[in-house]
């Protein structure tokens, strides 16, 4: 495929003008997928987000009292960590940790593990968590200008490092995170900062986890929290879908943008 990275421009015709061989597009669609999170941080100056979730057959993430684990069996978890091993960040909401006191590590699956993020506006968060045990993996909390001072400290003091935004918002994080040459992103958030992540285009690809139970709760949370729309014809249709069984549940996979499919096809046209 034609690399998208202005620095790399022009390096097919220097191949060829040294008298190499060089086709473009052989395999075309893999080599996009292969590379869609470079492609996407280079032409959109973002990282590539991939929001993942495991829900109930009757689209639930938790019971009425907030209780959620497990919905997916240990072969999903397992895919889970494994994904995780290849992203460079997990975000969660300050809810997510209060609810479930996640570790959001990688298991030992794979030879590392992704920055942990909680994004926290007023930081009332609990000072003891799995996730401020800094020497498992790192944890960084980004918050607001003005949250809780004393909760700052005693993360601070277990070694999480604390950002603050004027405004704490996903493509305010997903800026951040560029900054610091970030590729792959992974939201492991509840269905309010889902939305907030959706509204803001912080994600590209959705992996859904669907577990054949039933739990009910006319309360109980689901994926997805409001998203303002009010008609089944403004629903976001996700592209590239495809659905493998993984253990006793499935995994769906699809792109909320482009798809590989779709990402730089002119440019691939003009050097064919
Ligand atoms: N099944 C699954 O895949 C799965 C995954 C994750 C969570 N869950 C479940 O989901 C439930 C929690 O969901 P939730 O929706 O309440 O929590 P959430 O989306 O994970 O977190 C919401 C929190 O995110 C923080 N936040 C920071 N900036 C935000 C912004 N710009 N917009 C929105 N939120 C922002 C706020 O924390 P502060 O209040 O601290 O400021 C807010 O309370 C729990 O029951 C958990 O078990 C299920």
């Amino acid at each position: 495929m034609v690399d998208p990275n202005p620095q790399a421009s022009g390096g097919i015709q220097a191949l060829r003008a040294a008298g190499l061989e060089v086709r473009v597009g052989v395999e075309g669609d893999r080599c996009r997928r292969l590379n869609e999170a470079f492609i996407h941080r280079l032409t959109h100056r973002s990282p590539f987000g991939i929001w993942k979730y495991a829900m109930t057959l009757d689209g639930k993430i938790a019971t009425t009292t907030g209780h959620s684990t497990w919905i997916s069996g240990p072969a999903s978890r397992q895919r889970v960590h494994q994904l995780r091993s290849q992203c460079d960040a997990v975000i969660v909401g300050g809810n997510t940790v209060r609810q479930d006191n996640p570790n959001l590590t990688s298991h030992g699956v794979g030879d590392r593990n992704p920055l942990r993020i909680v994004m926290s506006r007023q930081l009332n968060l609990p000072t003891k968590a799995n996730l401020w045990q800094s020497a498992t993996a790192p944890t960084l909390v980004m918050t607001q200008f003005g949250a809780d001072a004393d909760v700052e400290r005693a993360l601070i003091q277990q070694g999480v490092d604390v950002v603050h935004f004027e405004c704490l918002t996903p493509a305010a994080v997903m800026a951040n995170l560029y900054e610091r040459g970030f590729l792959t992103v992974l939201w492991e958030c509840g269905g309010t900062l889902a939305a907030a992540a959706i509204a803001d285009h912080a994600v590209q690809k959705v992996w859904a986890f669907i577990a054949p139970k039933l739990i009910g709760g006319k309360d109980a949370p689901s994926p997805i929290g409001e998203l303002g729309l009010e008609k089944m014809t403004q629903a976001k249709e996700l592209t590239d879908v495809t659905v493998m069984p993984v253990g006793q549940d499935f995994l769906l996979e699809g792109y909320l943008s482009a798809s590989p499919a779709e990402m730089l096809t002119d440019s691939i046209a003009e050097l064919s």
